[in-house]
């Protein structure tokens, strides 16, 4: 069978990435504590320096999530009666093949959705599913998922795929209100496949997010890299050490990167000056682990109905396969 051209449309207007970034930094960076929201860490960059953390021995999330894939696409695939696979932050798609595997065979499936920040990755991705799986419509969307729900496509059955435990990297109110919106957008009967890091020791947490060869350090620093040629900010790269820790209370890994000196950062694009005292930190990313009930009690409060979860043997991570009610 000949390949279908894959679709790429690009929901984010022209500009976007300047008018967003600078709200977020005027917001973020403007105020104490000071933050950034993690989108910003996949430009190009970025997006290969996840590739290669995922690849890390310390890094587990993936490969148990494979894992899981691996043992169970075709319960999914069984279990479920879509059409249409929408899948948010789907990066290079690389898992998903084994769900698209699985779908395709039960021959149900007719269009697969990628929904991705990430503009070139998502290209990338789209024209080598596009020729794997020569019978399915492959439709990209380059957009943000906490913007662009409202794009999901209508027609048939729905199931949104949101995996890689990237859930956790929503603060907890962003994370309730996301829930909320794709409850809003999606029909009674359509399903939700989620995929969460859940809550482990201290110790391994800290491993996955401090790995020796600082892989994950240059992916966290790459935020400041990105404000600079964006904004044209002087952050001095090597002006900031790394900072992963374990937060118990709030049951997440918390990402920063701590001022070494005092220091002033000019951010023209911004029209910001932020004096950075020695040792102030800018959290970068939170990485939210959870315990099955909490994901049961989030996804019940805006309805959705849980129909199956899958854990890997050591029990490290979990893919819930959920239904609106
Ligand atoms: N799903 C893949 C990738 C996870 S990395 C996996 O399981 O390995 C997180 C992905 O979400 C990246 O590809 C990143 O570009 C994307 N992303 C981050 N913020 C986003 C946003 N606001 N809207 C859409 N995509 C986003
Ligand atoms: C994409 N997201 C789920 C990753 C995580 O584990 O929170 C991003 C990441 N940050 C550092 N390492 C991996």
């Amino acid at each position: 069978m000949t390949a279908r051209e894959p679709t790429v449309s690009v929901l984010l207007e022209p500009g976007w990435e300047q008018g967003s970034l600078v709200d977020d930094v005027r917001r973020g960076l403007g105020s104490q504590p000071r933050t950034l929201p993690p989108t910003w860490l996949y430009d190009d960059v970025g997006s290969r320096l996840f590739d290669e953390i995922t690849t890390l021995p310390e890094y587990y999330p993936t490969e148990a999530e494979r894992a899981i894939l691996r043992d169970h696409a075709g319960d999914i695939a069984a279990a479920v009666d879509a059409t249409t696979l929408v899948e948010l932050g789907s990066g290079t798609s690389d898992k998903t093949r084994l769900l698209l595997d699985a779908l395709t065979a039960h021959g149900r499936l007719e269009r697969f959705v990628p929904v991705d920040v990430s503009e070139g990755t998502l290209r990338e991705a789209a024209a080598r599913l596009a020729q794997a799986y020569p019978g399915l419509e492959v439709s990209a969307l380059v957009g943000d998922f906490t913007l662009h729900l409202g794009h999901l496509p209508e027609g048939g059955r729905r199931m949104v795929a949101f995996l890689g435990g990237t859930i956790g990297n929503f603060y907890l109110e962003e994370r309730g209100a996301f829930l909320g919106a794709l409850a809003d957008q999606l029909s009674p009967g359509d399903w939700f496949l989620l995929g969460t890091d859940l809550v482990k020791s201290a110790d391994r947490l800290i491993a996955a997010y401090d790995d020796p060869g600082g892989v994950t350090e240059r992916f966290v620093t790459n935020a400041l890299a990105v404000l600079n040629r964006e904004l044209g900010a002087d952050f001095d790269l090597d002006a900031f050490s790394y900072v992963p820790f374990w937060d118990s209370r709030m049951q997440r890994m918390d990402l920063r990167l701590r001022a070494d000196a005092p220091q002033r950062v000019r951010i023209p694009g911004a029209g910001l000056e932020v004096d950075l005292a020695m040792g102030e930190e800018i959290r970068v990313e939170i990485s939210t682990k959870f315990l099955p009930s909490q994901v049961d009690a989030e996804l019940a409060a805006v309805g959705f109905q849980v129909a199956h979860r899958w854990s890997d043997p050591a029990g490290d991570y979990a893919v819930t396969l959920a239904r609106l009610g």
